[in-house]
């Protein structure tokens, strides 16, 4: 049997960080709201001219030092983004490019903050096939170009950011099950309404959001999902290690957390420190854990995206 293995992860975080003091200065909001709501403390902010692709470079090529691999070794290339560099091409197609490689195939994932989940088990069917053996996997974006900056009740959650993770043909599964759902009728619960059209943008170009509708939502696919992942290698949630959900808000991992019944100490929790970087999300957190040692070898995980569309999913790997 083939399976497919994560052997590396990265991270690319811009270096301006915007704290919810200086956000108070700017609007009608406070340290103390963003914190109790959300858990944020502060959020990484790129600049103007850093686009995703701009930060899905660093975090893939570290992931690729992190697996002693060369960029030359990849065989396929999927970047899960809602922000892209362009309409097209694809941001995987200019990563790729400034991997300095060509010819594998490389696409974008648009599911949001379930992005890199998508990507990750999507990954790993390309893997099991047997026609590739060397997947990169990236969550990117630089959702502050979609927030409308007047609009306290979206600015506040979001931040800009990349985490990559290369997954590799083995004979033992890293990656053990996966379960991917969306539901459509949601879309308006969470959406950027607009597109371009004869040199215009039409609609709204900026993030609109029911916040309530969405919580209450997440809280009940993250709990399904990881179970329904888990009844695939007949498990439990006593048998996972670490829980990583998506980083939306700390309440919403909190809730998700204890309806599973896994304890605190179980999460990796980077929402206070990147705010909600949607797909690049889960690979941060996963990184940060891995490189500070919680995360061991052997260790199962629990990865859950949670997001627009509506998206959820979630892969439990064993690292
Ligand atoms: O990847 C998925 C992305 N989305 C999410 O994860 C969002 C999920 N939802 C949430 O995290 C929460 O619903 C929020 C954090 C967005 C909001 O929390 P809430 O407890 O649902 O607050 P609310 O929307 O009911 O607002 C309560 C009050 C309102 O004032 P009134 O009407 O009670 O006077 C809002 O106007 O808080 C006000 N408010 C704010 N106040 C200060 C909303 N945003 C802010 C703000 N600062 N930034």
């Amino acid at each position: 049997m083939i399976y497919s293995r994560i052997v590396g992860t990265g991270s690319c975080l811009p270096p301006k960080i915007v704290t919810n003091a200086e956000l108070a200065a700017q609007m009608d909001t406070s340290d103390e709201w963003i914190r109790t709501r959300t858990g944020i403390r502060q959020r990484h902010i790129a600049e103007a001219s850093q686009t995703s692709s701009d930060l899905a470079l660093p975090a893939s090529r570290e992931a690729l030092s992190a697996a002693g691999l060369a960029p030359s070794d990849v065989d396929l290339i999927i970047v899960a983004t809602s922000t892209p560099d362009y309409v097209f091409p694809s941001t995987a197609c200019l990563l790729q490019a400034k991997l300095g490689i060509k010819g594998c195939p490389a696409f974008d994932i648009q599911a949001v903050c379930s992005g890199f989940v998508y990507g990750l088990a999507v990954a790993d069917k390309f893997i099991r096939s047997g026609q590739h053996k060397c997947a990169l996997v990236v969550g990117a974006e630089v959702f502050s170009r979609i927030l409308d900056w007047n609009d306290r009740g979206t600015a506040v959650l979001f931040g800009d950011g990349a985490g990559a993770a290369v997954l590799r043909a083995d004979s033992r599964p890293g990656v053990m099950a996966s379960a991917l759902h969306a539901d459509g009728s949601h879309a308006g619960i969470l959406s950027v309404p607009g597109n371009v059209c004869g040199g215009k943008v039409t609609g709204s170009p900026f993030l609109r959001m029911d916040g309530k509708a969405v919580f209450k939502l997440a809280v009940k696919v993250l709990d399904e999902v990881a179970r329904e992942t888990l009844a695939q290698c007949g498990l439990t949630t006593r048998d996972i290690d670490w829980l990583i959900p998506h980083q939306a808000n700390a309440r919403i991992i909190q809730a998700t957390a204890n309806k599973l019944g896994i304890d605190a100490s179980k999460l990796v929790i980077t929402v206070d420190r990147h705010a909600n970087t949607s797909a690049a999300s889960v690979p941060l957190a996963l990184d940060l854990a891995l490189r500070d040692g919680r995360i061991r070898p052997g260790q199962r995980v629990m990865l859950e995206g949670v997001g627009g569309g509506f998206t959820w999913g979630a892969v439990l790997v064993e690292m």
